[in-house]
């Protein structure tokens, strides 16, 4: 058992790698040489990585992909995705192909809001505290000038301020309940700010009213955004007339039929609706990701949105009305497209140069529109071939990296496949006989 270190955020990069392989590794130097071969050759760019977070000892890779042909609202795009299961860019480019072919994506901005709290509690009275709030209200906009000027200045800025009696939940709680428009950006360090200030404010009303003294009523317990965000959403549709909508073997109408019973699942049964979401975010995560957007925000609201009804459901719906199929995502989605990683990261700033240097509204459209592709592309699998035919077909090549199979035999198994379904063992079996070994094992002793 190692003892705790002290002091190791203090430590050089240098010495806190000397000391996680003496204590991991036994200091066996092929440890450093894992962490420094993902180090990036040119110093200033390592350094920039380094000072995203404390503690960084090495860069940690993703795949970076592109899915072309996403028409969304007339416009083409290459999405950019970063993620690194097998499958999803391909599933991707899959639907976008499918849907550019029928008119492409349709989104609608619902609403920008995004929303934060000042959480205190106050024993007192609370009419006297409703009092105060109403009669200094222009005052906590006013003390919060200083720190709103550039955002008003962009169009934006606090929108609402209400208190909140949340005392039926808790003894003596209660809320300042804050409203955001954040223009181009995610707004976090803006809006916490705000809220900050509140507080202080609110301390000061109160003091005041308590001839100068602080008031021990009241406590405050945090101040802090919330990343449900069902105010900052947005809808992305596909549509066509159902005749359209044939697949292989699979007429139109019992393909229309099968997928409108899949999301139906989804909508009633969580079991089925969270990997159904989980589906929609391998969509939505890999680009949030590669636009440099906080991607556990994102879930966070989605997951919390896809409940808001009482039992978790799914985040698409499909409907056939007058001879069309109708298939719609709504999600909230709080991004930004100014500030942060957006002005810091390389390749963050490639991807918003793809997408033609979207603003928030137009990246949430797009994002909306992945995330409704991807759902596409599993559910048309799903109800068709099953999923595992294209996803085994994606992974053959991670069995065959694992097996460490030389280009030449990766080209010879994955022709091989190209009419058998894929499994794990039928693909060391192949690879096995194409060596002339019994078992993978075997590799090791050769020469
Ligand atoms: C796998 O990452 C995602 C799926 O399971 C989604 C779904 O079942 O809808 C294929």
């Amino acid at each position: 058992m190692n003892n705790p270190v002290k002091g190791f955020s203090k430590l050089s990069k240098e010495g806190k790698m000397e000391w996680l392989i003496a204590h991991y590794f036994s200091g066996d130097s092929r440890a450093l040489d894992t962490l420094k071969s993902y180090w990036h050759h040119d110093e200033k760019r390592q350094k920039l990585h380094d000072e995203f977070i404390e503690n960084t000892l090495s860069n940690f890779y993703l795949p970076y992909g592109v899915a072309p042909n996403f028409k969304i609202d007339g416009k083409l795009y290459t999405l950019p995705m970063a993620i690194e299961e097998s499958s999803v860019v391909a599933a991707a480019a899959k639907s976008a192909s499918f849907w550019l072919a029928r008119g492409g994506f349709k989104t609608t901005v619902v609403s920008t809001t995004k929303i934060g709290h000042v959480h205190f509690i106050y024993e007192g009275e609370h009419r006297q505290l409703e009092r105060l709030f109403e009669e200094n209200r222009s005052r906590f906009y006013k003390e919060t000038e200083d720190i709103t000027a550039n955002m008003r200045a962009r169009g934006g800025g606090i929108t609402s301020l209400e208190l909140k009696a949340k005392t039926d939940e808790i003894e003596h709680y209660f809320q300042l309940e804050a409203e955001f428009e954040t223009c181009d950006s995610m707004g976090a360090n803006f809006i916490n700010s705000c809220l900050e200030q509140f507080a202080t404010t609110l301390k000061a009303v109160m003091a005041e009213a308590n001839a100068g003294e602080a008031d021990e009523q009241l406590e405050i317990v945090m101040c802090i955004l919330s990343n449900y965000t069902p105010e900052c959403l947005v809808r992305s549709e596909v549509s066509c007339p159902v005749e359209q909508m044939a697949d292989g073997e699979v007429s139109a109408e019992e393909f229309v039929r099968k997928f409108q019973r899949a999301v139906r699942i989804a909508e009633v049964e969580p079991y089925r609706a969270t990997t159904h979401n989980k589906g929609i975010m391998n969509g939505i995560d890999a680009v949030v990701l590669a636009t440099g957007n906080d991607f556990r925000a994102i879930e966070a609201a989605c997951h919390t949105y896809a409940s808001r009804k009482g039992r978790y459901s799914s985040l698409t719906h499909c409907e056939v009305k007058d001879g069309t199929f109708r298939f719609w995502i709504e999600v909230p989605l709080a991004l930004g497209t100014v500030g942060g990683l957006t002005t810091l990261h390389p390749l963050v700033k490639f991807s918003l140069h793809m997408l033609d240097q979207p603003n928030a509204a137009e990246l949430m459209g797009i994002i909306a529109s992945s995330g409704l592709a991807q759902n596409f592309a599993a559910l048309r699998a799903l109800v068709t071939t099953g999923i595992q035919k294209g996803h085994m077909k994606m992974h053959l090549l991670n069995i065959l990296n694992q097996l460490e199979a030389t280009d030449e035999e990766k080209g010879t198994i994955i022709h091989y496949f190209k009419d058998k379904v894929v499994s794990h063992s039928a693909a060391v079996n192949k690879f096995c006989a194409l060596r002339g070994i019994k078992s993978p094992a075997e590799v090791k002793k050769q020469p």
